[in-house]
């Protein structure tokens, strides 16, 4: 059982190194990085630089060549495949650049998707997904199908998506890269609300230095490495009842 104090999430001397031909190709240089509760970390860096890699490496999708991931405390390479797909699929919510949806079901049908999957009850399914959707001024968009909406509300929609297990961590890809302007602030906005009051851990990548400001943590990053990191804001104290609400449902 995880302390209070424990970390969100710990990177512990990372390396990762790809094959290419016969050649081992360093892509992440020994990583160090410690995410408090209720963190929205921020993470910048040239393209190129390893930051997706990094995050797969957290996700459990790139078995590092060196070093751990903990998720609150626990080492999730020591779990298989399957166990690691898992943990996954229940701790954590992703976001990345491309939507991510079913053609075929509407907005609240694909948003209960992953719990259908998970085994939960069709009407308890749609209960949540209806909650989400209206946590995120979404409710009137619920019969709509994917094809007709715009841009940005496809992206609430995979958010709305990723967020409706109820996960302890976001992790977000360049969430804004397809996004104009002021469609990428309200996404942004949505991702500050959910950090701010339901007190979930982010993780997002972007290009864009504008969105430095949400950040309580700031990591640049530059060819595999850690160049800085610069606490913005202290994290948020963590109480007993927070550590019950993240194994409860919130939505
Ligand atoms: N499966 C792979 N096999 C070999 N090399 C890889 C693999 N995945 C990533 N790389 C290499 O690792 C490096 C970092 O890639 P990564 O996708 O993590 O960069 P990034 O910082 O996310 O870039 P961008 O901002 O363009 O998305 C690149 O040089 C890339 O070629
Ligand atoms: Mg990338």
């Amino acid at each position: 059982m995880a302390k209070l104090n424990t970390p969100t999430l710990e990177v512990k001397n990372l390396k990762k190194s790809f094959l290419v031909g016969k050649e081992a190709i360093p892509v992440l240089k020994e990583l160090n990085l410690k995410v408090g509760f209720g963190e929205f970390v921020v993470i910048l860096g040239p393209s190129g630089c390893g930051k997706s890699t990094l995050l797969n490496t957290i996700l459990g999708l790139e078995q590092p060549t060196e070093g751990q991931v903990l998720v609150r405390g626990k080492d999730i390479y020591t779990m298989d495949e399957d166990g690691r797909a898992t943990f996954r699929r229940q701790k954590f919510g992703v976001v990345y650049q491309q939507p991510n949806w079913v053609r075929s079901l509407n907005v609240i049908e694909n948003v209960a998707f992953p719990l259908n999957i998970a085994g939960v009850s069709h009407g308890e399914a749609m209960k949540r997904a209806r909650n989400i959707l209206y946590l995120f001024k979404f409710d009137n968009y619920a019969k709509y199908y994917p094809m007709e909406l715009s841009g940005g509300q496809q992206q609430k929609l995979s958010m709305c998506r990723a967020l409706v297990s109820n996960p302890w961590i976001i992790m977000a890809d360049e969430p804004t890269g397809n996004l104009d302007t002021v469609t990428a602030e309200d996404l942004m906005y949505d991702l500050k609300v959910l950090n701010s009051e339901s007190k979930r851990t982010i993780v997002m990548v972007t290009h864009n230095p504008a969105y430095e400001r949400y950040a309580t943590k700031l990591v640049y990053m530059e060819d595999g490495k850690i160049k800085r990191i610069m606490q913005r804001e202290k994290p948020m104290e963590v109480k007993q009842e927070d550590v019950v609400d993240l194994t409860e449902e919130v939505f």
